[in-house]
């Protein structure tokens, strides 16, 4: 009778990194009951706990406005745990985990309730034993950020510089400006190399695969350039509208939402130089620069769409317009198609085509790098009319993993290359399943690694990109797409300008 395999079976798992934390540490959460909190950071520090990868002296603070005892917030942890785990809750281990959390309620604007949470926080950290390092996650709309960064430096939860870290979460300002100016009051509390500026992609374990590709390997990094790309596709495909958000998206848009952080972060790790080492600021640097290179985004070279009414997965939805909160006239973009030209000696004449949107086809988040077609084909034009151009696909998400299409000879009696994929499947290559990012980035701060985390330079640098077309995309509509299409027949043509067409994930 055949077993089935346990993924502890699996000699492939041998060697993977699985590296806790064992320093102390204290983590308070800004925002402990709202929306966030509850799907992915209460969630996340339960898996890791789980998986044995905190510190044996840890504890959580939840912190926010309502009244509520410990108890009530282990209450509260646990329903939004068995809500949005990916792993269920353990009984037996659940009272060792809901020992940490600790709960403390207060204002952002008031200085008095920041030298009660400080009094709270050193209490707990005697309680541990001494000397933890001191998470700060703001977990609020944007607009507490300076008040709540301002209150932790008053009250002196700001010190010492290297034990303390604070968490931000995007938007990290909503234009150049704005990004300036909340730059500014952090620095006024933290050091930049305390600030860590969360974008959940790069916790993605595809998105970090992305360096072991590049340069873990010999064979690509050679080809990784214009002598043999021709151009590059970034997707990021949602099925999901705005749902309950709109208020929220009204204000951000697409490019704000997804272009700025999420899909130029992608961009930037494809690239990017080789980093002299795998730490903190050589990668950052190295992103940096080829943010740097790139050009701002332009008006001829972009579509932007808003989707219509249709149908998604065989339901039907609403246009967005009907949406709940979503004015009759907005023109808020939901989905953008543009081109990105990277000034540097890698990558001049190989454009980054990229697209994201709400309500499209299906949820594909890939990057797929298009190679030149060969220089001379010995075959006859028949034989070959199958044959595409090698492409590499990175999977991001769902379906992780890389695919590799290549010409082969099919098994007929007259030559006939057809194109074939050569397949790598995370699932069945590490019997293991992909941790949340949140894990993967919460488990860092609490660390004190930042290299996954977002600097300032490239913030601004982001911002500087996208800003030109945000502010041109003020006035005009955008094109209809229905919903569960691809988007707007613009954005085809916007490829087929340049000979080239999407690929369809
Ligand atoms: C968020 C955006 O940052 O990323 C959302 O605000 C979007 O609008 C989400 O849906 C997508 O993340 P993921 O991990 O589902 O691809």
């Amino acid at each position: 009778m055949s077993q089935r395999a346990r993924p502890e079976d699996n000699p492939l798992r041998e060697g993977l990194r699985v590296g806790g934390a064992s320093e102390p540490a204290l983590f308070t959460i800004f925002g402990a009951t709202g929306d966030l909190a509850q799907r992915k950071l209460l969630p996340a520090i339960y898996n890791l706990a789980k998986r044995g990868l905190l510190p044996p002296r840890f504890g959580v603070v939840g912190y926010a406005r309502t009244h509520m005892g410990d108890d009530a917030f282990r209450r509260f942890a646990k329903a939004a745990i068995e809500a949005h785990s990916r792993t269920p809750i353990d009984e037996r281990f659940w009272p060792a985990f809901a020992s940490m959390l600790h709960y403390h309620a207060g204002g952002f604007d008031d200085s008095a309730h920041f030298h009660a949470l400080a009094r709270t926080v050193d209490g707990l950290d005697e309680q541990i034993g001494g000397g933890a390092h001191r998470v700060f996650y703001l977990s609020t709309p944007s607009s507490f950020f300076p008040v709540i960064v301002k209150g932790l430096g008053a009250a002196k939860l700001n010190r010492p510089t290297a034990l303390v870290r604070v968490v931000i979460e995007k938007p990290f300002g909503d234009d150049l400006q704005s990004a300036r100016a909340l730059a500014e009051t952090v620095h006024r509390s933290f050091h930049e190399r305390q600030v860590y500026r969360i974008d959940h992609y790069l916790g993605k374990e595809t998105v970090q695969n992305i360096y072991a590709f590049r340069f873990a390997n010999a064979i690509f990094e050679p080809i990784w350039s214009n002598s043999y790309v021709d151009h590059v596709q970034i997707t990021v495909a949602e099925s999901l509208g705005v749902e309950h958000r709109a208020a929220f998206y009204e204000e951000t848009g697409v490019v704000r939402d997804i272009v700025q952080n999420h899909l130029l972060q992608v961009m930037a790790l494809v690239a990017m130089e080789p980093p002299a080492a795998f730490e903190a600021e050589s990668v950052r640097d190295e992103k940096a620069k080829a943010l740097r290179a790139t050009r701002p985004l332009v008006f001829s070279d972009s579509v932007r769409g808003q989707y219509g009414s249709g149908y998604v997965a065989g339901e039907e939805v609403l246009d967005y317009h009907q949406e709940p909160k979503v004015p009759a006239d907005s023109n808020t973009p939901t989905y953008i198609a543009a081109k990105l030209e990277i000034d540097n000696w890698r990558w001049a004449g190989t454009p980054f085509y990229i697209r994201t949107g709400k309500r499209l086809a299906k949820r594909v988040t890939e990057v797929a790098v298009q190679f030149k077609r060969p220089p001379h084909l010995p075959f006859s034009r028949e034989a070959a009319e199958h044959l595409e151009a090698n492409s590499l696909v990175l999977r991001i998400q769902p379906d992780e993993g890389i695919s590799l299409r290549f010409g082969a000879k099919a098994p007929t009696p007259t030559l006939s290359i057809r194109s074939v994929n050569m397949d790598f499947q995370y699932g069945s290559s590490f019997l293991a399943d992909v941790p949340e990012a949140y894990e993967t980035l919460l488990l860092d701060a609490i660390r004190g690694d930042s290299t996954l985390f977002t600097r300032q330079d490239s913030v601004e640098r982001s911002w500087e990109i996208c800003d030109p077309l945000i502010e041109q995309w003020q006035t005009g509509q955008p094109q209809a797409y229905a919903s569960g299409s691809w988007g707007p027949d613009a954005a085809d043509e916007l490829l087929a300008r340049d000979g080239r067409r999407w690929r369809r994930p």
